[in-house]
């Protein structure tokens, strides 16, 4: 377990009986789950996402995150934290923070930027392994945030509605929660095949080696909102020898923008405001929805 790092148990909050299957059911897969284990995907995460965050216009996140933690004070929890891109910047703001993240691989990215920060920034940071729909902390926050889309991991309308009850119960009253997920552009979502397979290559932070990345298949549950792609990364050296390949199974559930809300009106929110861009642009139809609601 790295460093600050903590277990949570998770709430005796019973879970309802799973769904009934529906008609169409995503292909069965023996590829590990994106994000799980150490491996290509979470060593590339940053450098792909800084990349990818210029690409899509989201490079703002983090000034914006910064901006409304001002604005509501600390401390700040931060949902699917990862590797720590939005919670360090938040702690070198001055934040207490606590980066909650199912995934001990990331946050063992996470802890591995610890030695790099001051005393007095790494002290305002913990981390702690959790499910985001079913967690338990000592303490409530102003804040809580689940940047780049971090609740779309949640796959089922279920776990949505108990992260959200949830992190209600962890914030204080009239406290924030701030989340950013891809407004479902239908025409994209329809087609089985994936609509852009090869994604391109990064270097290796580490090695230096070209990391190619491509996304093998892709399905889609149009009943549950859901789809699952199977994503190949493939370390080369400059020689192109092959030194590894891994794949992971990616999976998303889409929330169109009114289910959102009343997803949020029912859970105990207000909303606040709803922007398509963190530059604070109106809401558009297959940008971003950014949501920015106050607990009840
Ligand atoms: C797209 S990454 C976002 C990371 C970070 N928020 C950022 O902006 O760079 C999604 C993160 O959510 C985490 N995650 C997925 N399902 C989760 C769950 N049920 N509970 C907590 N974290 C989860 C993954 O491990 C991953 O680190």
């Amino acid at each position: 377990m790295p460093r600050s790092s903590t277990s949570v148990r998770r709430s005796s909050c019973p879970r309802r009986p799973p769904e009934p299957p529906g008609p169409t059911r995503l292909s069965a897969s023996t590829t590990r789950p994106f994000y799980a284990s150490p491996g290509l995907n979470t060593e590339t995460y940053d450098v792909r996402t800084a990349h990818d965050l210029v690409a899509q216009g989201l490079d703002r996140d983090v000034a914006f995150y910064i901006e409304e933690a001002k604005r509501t004070g600390g401390p700040v929890l931060e949902l699917g934290g990862g590797t720590g891109r939005v919670s360090w910047a938040l702690a070198e703001a001055g934040f207490d923070v606590v980066l909650l993240d199912l995934s001990e691989a990331m946050i063992e990215r996470a802890e591995a930027k610890r030695s790099a920060e001051p005393g007095a920034v790494s002290a305002r940071l913990r981390t702690v392994r959790a499910d985001m729909s079913d967690y338990a902390l000592d303490r409530r926050f102003q804040l809580a945030i689940a940047p780049f889309r971090a609740f779309m991991t949640l796959v089922t309308a279920e776990d949505q509605r108990r992260c959200l009850d949830t992190t209600r119960r962890h914030l204080e009253s009239g406290g924030r929660l701030i989340l950013h997920l891809f407004d479902p552009r239908l025409d994209l979502l329809v087609g089985e095949g994936p609509p852009n397979p090869d994604r391109g290559s990064v270097r290796h932070p580490v090695t230096g080696n070209d990391v190619r990345i491509a996304v093998l298949s892709r399905s889609v549950d149009l009943l549950r909102q859901v789809f699952e792609e199977r994503w190949r990364f493939a370390e080369s050296t400059a020689e192109g020898h092959l030194v590894r390949e891994e794949e992971e199974v990616l999976r998303l559930r889409w929330t169109y923008r009114y289910e959102m809300r009343h997803l949020l009106e029912l859970t105990g929110f207000e909303v606040e405001a709803e922007f398509s861009s963190f530059d604070r642009s109106p809401s558009v139809y297959g940008r971003e929805q950014i949501w920015v609601s106050r607990a009840l």
